[in-house]
């Protein structure tokens, strides 16, 4: 995982907005979050090469080795092309194929469920799969975009997914993936818009709301409370699996209520779910495995026979779960 060095607390923010520690805190848990520096220069497959380096060192691989790459992102370095291509030439690579995933919180497990797929059917051996996100150059840093604003960090996290013959059941046993794009909506950035005459109409101020990310947060909020669970439960009929099964929940970082209300709706014991929204804020695709990696560093999961289960819902709507074991 990496994030950028640039550390913003929620009394950061209220010297540029008018919103409050205590609001954010009670409201969605988080403390701090990164965002990268004010002079820019630095976009999401930037994050996401600082990340993929480390997990390529960590696998002992090479980006030569690499047959496929997986890019999960809302905010690609540039309109196209996708931010994957050019991570691959950052990586210094000129010809091995690279695939990006436009799911917002959900293109984490849409990314994993698509290496799964690429492996069993033997279309490619040696994956990195990164999610990354660049948020703060987008956000609305006033008042108005307060709601918004205030939840998303930057970051970048990356795995590298191997597929090795065993006659153990393990890797990914199931997935579920899902999408309702009737509340599209619900939380977009509208413009530059390619369904207009003109994507960046001419005359609209560069302060125009449609320029930036808004979000009708009650309702997602309420889809997410119904959904995770349901599809949670999804994904454990397919693994054949029941929770007893699962040592550890790995939920998207939306909110820390929603991931608490998670919880409690599940029955789950505190140490089956984890949490890290605190520090990071919301990094999106970058969300599930960045709190993987801390989870693997803290010892929570990771050991031959671990499952771990991760689930999240966001823009799209998209929502998903995929249960992971350890060979
Ligand atoms: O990962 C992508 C998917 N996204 C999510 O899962 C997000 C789901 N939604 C949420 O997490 C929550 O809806 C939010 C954290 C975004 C908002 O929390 P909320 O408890 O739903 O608040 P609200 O939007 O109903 O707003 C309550 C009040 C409003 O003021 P009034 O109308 O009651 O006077 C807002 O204007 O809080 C106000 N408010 C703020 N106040 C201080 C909204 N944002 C802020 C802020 N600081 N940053």
């Amino acid at each position: 995982m990496y994030v950028p060095p640039n550390l913003i607390t929620n009394h950061d923010l209220e010297k540029i907005m008018d919103t409050s520690d205590e609001w954010i805190k009670q409201r969605t848990g988080i403390e701090q979050r990164y965002w990268i520096s004010m002079e820019g220069a630095t976009g999401s497959s930037d994050l996401g090469l600082e990340a993929s380096k480390m997990a390529l060192a960590n696998a002992g691989w090479t980006a030569e080795d690499l047959d496929f790459i997986i890019f999960a992102t809302l905010s690609p370095d540039i309109m196209f092309p996708g931010s994957g291509c050019l991570l691959q030439a950052k990586l210094g690579l000129n010809s091995t194929p690279a695939l990006d995933i436009r799911q917002q919180c959900s293109g984490f497990l849409y990314g994993l469920a698509t290496a799964d797929a690429y492996i069993k059917t033997g279309l490619a051996g040696k994956i990195l799969l990164v999610g990354a996100e660049v948020h703060s150059s987008g956000l609305d840093k006033s008042t108005r975009g307060r709601d918004v604003t205030v939840i998303f960090g930057d970051g970048a996290a990356a795995l590298c997914i191997e597929g090795i013959e065993t006659d153990a059941n393990a890797g990914v046993l199931a997935s579920a993936l899902h999408a309702d794009g009737n509340y599209a909506e619900a939380l977009m950035t509208e413009l530059p818009a390619s369904r207009l005459p003109i994507r960046i109409p001419p005359g609209v101020p560069i302060d125009d709301p449609r320029y930036y990310p808004v979000m009708d947060g009650p309702a997602i909020f309420k889809k997410a409370v119904r959904m995770l669970p349901q599809v949670i439960n999804e994904s454990l009929e397919k693994a054949q699996m029941s929770l007893d099964d699962i040592d550890l929940i790995v939920p998207h970082q939306a909110n820390l209520r929603i991931n608490q209300a998670l919880g409690q709706f599940l029955k789950l014991d505190e140490n089956k779910i984890f949490h890290n929204i605190q520090k990071y804020g919301n990094t999106t695709a970058a969300s599930i495995p960045l709190a993987l990696h801390e989870a693997m560093a803290q010892g929570r999961i990771g050991k031959s026979g671990d499952v771990v289960l991760f689930v999240g819902l966001g823009a799209g709507l998209t929502w998903g779960s995929v249960i992971y074991k350890f060979l």
